[in-house]
Formats: C-alpha cells, sequence, structure tokens
C-alpha cells in the first residue's frame, strides 16, 4: 500500500541511497524532478546559441576548433539530460513541445547577447563557473539517472571553464584594447551569473521540498556565495576587476559580502522580457523544424532494422 512504499521511499532518502527509475516515488517528487531535469536540459541546447554565434569569427584555428568541440558538448548534456527526464516517463517530444511553446523555462542567463569574442571566455569562466558550483552538489542528487549524469557533465564542464579562463587571460595579457574588451565583457556577464542560482532564499519556492529530498543539497543563496567566493582571486589573478563596489572581505563570516541583486531584471528576463528572450526560442523553434527530415529519417531506419527487413 501507499503508506508503505512511501515508508521505503522517506528511508531510502533518509540513508542516502538512490532512488531509480523503477522505484515507487511520491508523484511530486517525479513530478519536480521533470521540472528541474527539463529546464537543465532546454538550457543546455539553448546554451549552444549565445557561443555558437562566434564560431565562424573565432580568431584563430585553434580557438575555433575549441569552441566547435565545447559547442557540441553542449547538445550532448541536453540528450543525457532528456535522456534522464525519460526515465521519469516523459517523453522528449513532450518537453521540446513545452519548451518551444513557453511551458516550461531555461536558464535565465542564455538571454543575454554575446557581443564581442571575449563574452566566449566570460561564459567559459563565469557561466560554466557558476553552472559547476551548482552541478557538482547535483552528482549526489537522489534521483540515479540525473545524478550519474551529471558526474560527466562536470567533467566536460570543468573544461569548458578552464579554456574560458585562458582566453580571457590572454586577452587580458594582451593589447590595452584586448584587455578592454575582456574588462567589458565580465562587467556584462558578472550580475547575470549570480542569477543563474535562482532567486534569494526566501523567495524560492521549491528549495525547502527539494533539500528534503535530496535532489538540491545546498540552497540558491549557499551555492551563490560559494561562487563569490570563488571568483573573486580567479579575477585578480586574471588582472580583471568585478563590477561590484560593495565586494569586501567579511572576516567574521569568512566570505566575500557582495552588492544587492537586481532581482526586478531576473523576474523580467524569466517573464521573457530580456534582451534575447525572443531571438533563441525562435531560433530554438527554426532548428527543430529544419531537423524535421532528419527525425523522420532515423525512425524510418529504426523501424526498417526492428521490424526484421533487410536492406
Ligand atoms: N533561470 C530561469 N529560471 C530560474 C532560474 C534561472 N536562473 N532560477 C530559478 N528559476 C525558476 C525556477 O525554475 C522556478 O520556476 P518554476 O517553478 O516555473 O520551475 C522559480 O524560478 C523559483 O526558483 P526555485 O524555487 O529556487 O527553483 P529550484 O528549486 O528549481 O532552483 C535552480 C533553481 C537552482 C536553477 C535548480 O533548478 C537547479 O539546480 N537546476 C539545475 C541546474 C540548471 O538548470 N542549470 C542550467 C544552467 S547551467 C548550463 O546549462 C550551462
Amino acid at each position: 500500500d501507499t503508506a508503505a512504499y512511501q515508508h521505503a521511499f522517506d528511508a531510502a532518502v533518509a540513508a542516502d541511497e538512490r532512488i531509480e527509475p523503477r522505484d515507487w516515488m511520491p508523484d511530486a517528487y517525479r513530478a519536480t524532478l521533470v521540472r528541474q531535469i527539463a529546464q537543465h536540459a532546454h538550457s543546455e541546447i539553448i546554451g549552444m546559441q549565445p557561443e555558437a554565434n562566434w564560431i565562424t569569427r573565432a580568431p584563430s584555428l585553434r580557438r575555433k576548433a575549441i569552441l566547435m568541440a565545447k559547442v557540441q558538448d553542449e547538445a550532448g548534456h541536453g540528450l543525457y539530460l532528456y535522456s534522464a527526464a525519460e526515465t521519469l516517463g516523459t517523453g522528449r517530444d513532450e518537453l521540446l513541445d513545452k519548451l518551444h511553446s513557453g511551458r516550461q523555462k531555461y536558464s535565465s542567463i542564455f538571454n543575454y547577447p554575446t557581443l564581442t569574442w571575449a563574452d566566449v571566455g566570460a561564459i567559459g569562466w563565469l557561466v560554466d563557473g557558476a553552472a559547476i558550483t551548482n552541478q557538482v552538489p547535483l552528482c549526489r542528487c537522489s534521483y540515479g539517472p540525473y545524478a550519474r549524469a551529471m558526474v560527466r557533465i562536470c567533467k566536460e564542464e570543468s573544461f569548458h571553464q578552464r579554456q574560458g579562463y585562458e582566453l580571457l587571460l590572454a586577452l587580458s595579457k594582451g593589447t590595452p584594447e584586448q584587455h578592454a574588451m575582456a574588462q567589458d565583457a565580465v562587467d556584462r556577464w558578472w550580475w547575470p551569473s549570480l542569477m543563474m542560482f535562482g532567486p534569494p532564499d526566501d523567495e524560492s519556492q521549491h528549495s525547502a521540498q527539494s533539500m528534503e529530498w535530496k535532489i538540491k543539497r545546498h540552497s540558491n543563496d549557499e551555492l551563490r556565495q560559494r561562487f563569490v567566493d570563488i571568483c573573486v582571486p580567479q579575477a585578480e589573478s586574471l588582472g580583471l576587476t568585478l563590477p561590484d563596489p560593495d565586494l569586501r572581505w567579511n572576516e567574521e563570516r569568512g566570505h566575500w559580502d557582495f552588492g544587492p541583486i537586481d532581482w526586478t531584471e531576473f523576474w523580467e528576463v524569466l517573464k521573457g522580457n530580456g534582451p534575447c528572450n525572443e531571438q533563441r526560442i525562435t531560433q530554438r523553434r527554426r532548428a527543430h523544424d529544419e531537423g524535421t527530415w532528419v527525425r523522420e529519417a532515423a525512425a524510418a531506419y529504426a523501424a526498417k532494422h526492428t521490424g526484421g527487413t533487410s536492406g
């Protein structure tokens, strides 16, 4: 009966055991995972757009090869995550349909434009850095398939973060114009990167329940603080500044204090009013439509081979 199942589920979560696809789970746990994993998957594939913008204009063959590999990795992350969502009984078609019709979200960060080559560096350093900070604890998420997908994703994200850091370092130590371009990119990406961690804890409607279920291991504000603490010394090594006059080491807390985040901007971006929301979703729908023939061909091929006909 349900009470016994619920009891077994609670005990497994309490013992830090993994919940697997065939295990009984509360409907709300399943729904929360589908919501978060879908949003995460959508972010990976929408996140290909701002950087793909620079593939044809990368300043060297080496930079171009690195960037192409990185953008392809993001597509792969989308695939692992859609597969993880499928283990919960939700098909990829359904999730993509919800993305395309605006019924599911993707990360706020990908609604900002990539104006210069230095943005590729700032995205790697800050955006992928924030993603890793958020995702490393997800490797210990209570739901097995999501946790396992995260292990590989985090390894690849670490490479992305380093390529961004190295790119920014080269610009920062380059000509005065290159240094200024790197600084401008960091100035524009810093605050939106802090918003990636989600609303402040007292406005995060899902946090308490998700932490109880051990889907989330840390609150939004905890991870945001961890990220700021990591970035301050890295910015110094890069020879760049962070655009926050209130950044100050707090001896008592053992953390960096930082200034107020513009949450109005965050909620506006979530409502669809960011600088690139319209462009991102239009491009995504177009890419999906243009890929129809590939999906049809793959389905026809699969049908032919499972149907037992040869040739
Ligand atoms: N962008 C868009 N929406 C966001 C963001 C963000 N940065 N942060 C929070 N939200 C949304 C939540 O999805 C939720 O809306 P919903 O109820 O319609 O789903 C609402 O704001 C309230 O937020 P929370 O209650 O704090 O939501 P949650 O507990 O899911 O925490 C978080 C948000 C931290 C982003 C969590 O979902 C998470 O860890 N997700 C996995 C990581 C991820 O998605 N990363 C994508 C960007 S990184 C990359 O792809 C490279």
